[in-house]
């Protein structure tokens, strides 16, 4: 537990680890590749290092360096190899395509968390281009049997990035070409560093095609990660200012900024660039008056991460707001339409959980109190900035799961 104290003043000028999910396709991706890579500022949270521990086991070399890592592929994968995602559902789904792909038989398992979230979204279109896969009632442990994967053309059921990169990595070894379509726009971090690295990847309005590809080890500078960075843009509006340096801009990522332009935050993006394939920039928030919002389906994928601290922010906008078309938020770490409402009113906000997201009657603010986690970090962090914005501070319970994906989240705060 942590006691959190409220803050009056927040202003200041903020560098991060680089984005989590850019660096689990890195480390996956370079640790299939030929060559060595040198990878700058990865996200070294725990999500991540689970990702190395496994590709280790695969085969790969990965060595910590002062500023990153660096990934020696292997070409061929071990085989019969038990691997422990931990919390980690990128790593349990993307690892599962990856290994239909390579044909070797492989047991994938994680953490509580983790074993009751579902699989199947990603079995059945593995099924589909021919792999062997088998899941537990629907969930893991995900059993991997050596197959070969044949390819074929999916159109994605539910808006995954994790679904759609599960789909083209096997698709790397397919004899024939995968083809996946997706309606709405997931993060496309996958296609991107597979175009750098060399596969032969084609991409036209929603429609991705891969074929069979030998991997070159690339060097990557991985951008900071908005997902992180998003809780301290979200006080400086509440409280002062934020200048969030070398994020990841790429649009599949920045719902929060359209999250922002609802609610009449003031923010410039500053100094935009690309870096190994990404738009990059920072971003400058400012203190703001927030207005009620209301959140559809189709705006979902690109802010799913920060739903729960949007919801979260509604509570200081004066009105109400309400975020719809969310039902994913159900499948994360926890059910995070449930867990983000009880941190609401716990708060002493008023937040109504609905099938598929919140409704949020905002009074200007949060008065504070005693919140839990549920084991997600996520959860733990937006409990962490509302208590910092709130009247008057509070318990933080289950603090520890902010290293999830955010080791040194309190220490970059100041609490
Ligand atoms: C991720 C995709 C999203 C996101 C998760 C990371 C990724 O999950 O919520 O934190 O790296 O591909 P879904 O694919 O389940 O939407």
């Amino acid at each position: 537990m942590r006691f959190i104290n409220s803050k009056q003043n927040f202003d200041g000028e903020f560098t991060f680890h680089g984005d989590k999910s850019i660096t689990h396709r890195a480390i996956m991706l370079n640790g299939v590749a030929r060559g060595v890579a040198i990878l700058k500022n990865p996200s070294l949270g725990e999500d991540c290092l689970t990702t190395c521990r496994a590709m280790e086991k695969l085969g790969a070399k990965i060595e910590k360096t002062v500023d990153g890592l660096k990934i020696t592929g292997a070409l061929t994968l071990n085989d019969n190899q038990e691997l422990d995602c931990g919390n980690s559902a990128t790593t349990l789904r993307l690892l599962t395509g990856l290994l239909a792909g390579f044909g070797v038989n492989a047991k994938l398992y994680g953490d509580k968390s983790l074993s009751n979230r579902p699989m199947e979204r990603v079995a059945e279109p593995l099924r589909v281009l021919g792999a062997k896969i088998q899941t537990t009632n629907a969930k893991s442990p995900v059993f991997v049997e050596k197959s070969r994967i044949i390819g074929g053309e999916i159109a994605l059921k539910v808006p995954s990035a994790q679904v759609k990169s599960a789909i083209l990595l096997a698709g790397l070894g397919g004899d024939k070409e995968t083809v996946v379509t997706e309606e709405v726009p997931t993060r496309d971090h996958t296609e991107r560093m597979l175009e750098v690295m060399g596969a032969k990847i084609i991409r036209s309005n929603g429609k991705i095609s891969i074929s069979k590809s030998e991997l070159r080890a690339t060097d990557m500078e991985v951008p900071a990660d908005i997902s992180s960075a998003s809780y301290f843009m979200a006080l400086g509006a509440l409280k002062g200012r934020a200048l969030c340096k070398n994020l990841c801009v790429n649009s599949t990522r920045t719902g929060i900024l359209k999250a922002f332009d609802k609610f009449g935050v003031q923010y410039s993006v500053l100094n935009k660039r690309i870096v190994c394939g990404e738009e990059v920039a920072d971003i400058l928030v400012k203190k703001s008056i927030l207005s009620p919002v209301r959140i559809t389906k189709t705006e979902v994928p690109s802010m799913i991460d920060e739903l729960p601290l949007i919801a979260m922010l509604c509570s200081f906008a004066k009105g109400e707001s309400v975020i719809s078309g969310a039902q994913e938020l159900k499948y994360k770490e926890c059910d995070r339409i449930l867990a983000t409402a009880e941190l609401i009113n716990s708060l002493g906000g008023v937040c109504i959980p609905t099938t598929d997201g919140f409704i949020v009657e905002g009074f200007g603010g949060l008065d504070g109190g005693a919140v839990g986690s549920y084991g997600d970090h996520r959860i733990a962090m937006t409990g962490a900035i509302a208590l910092l914005a709130s009247k008057n501070g509070g318990e933080l319970y289950g603090d520890k799961y902010c290293a999830i994906s955010f080791p040194d989240f309190f220490e970059k705060l100041g609490v």
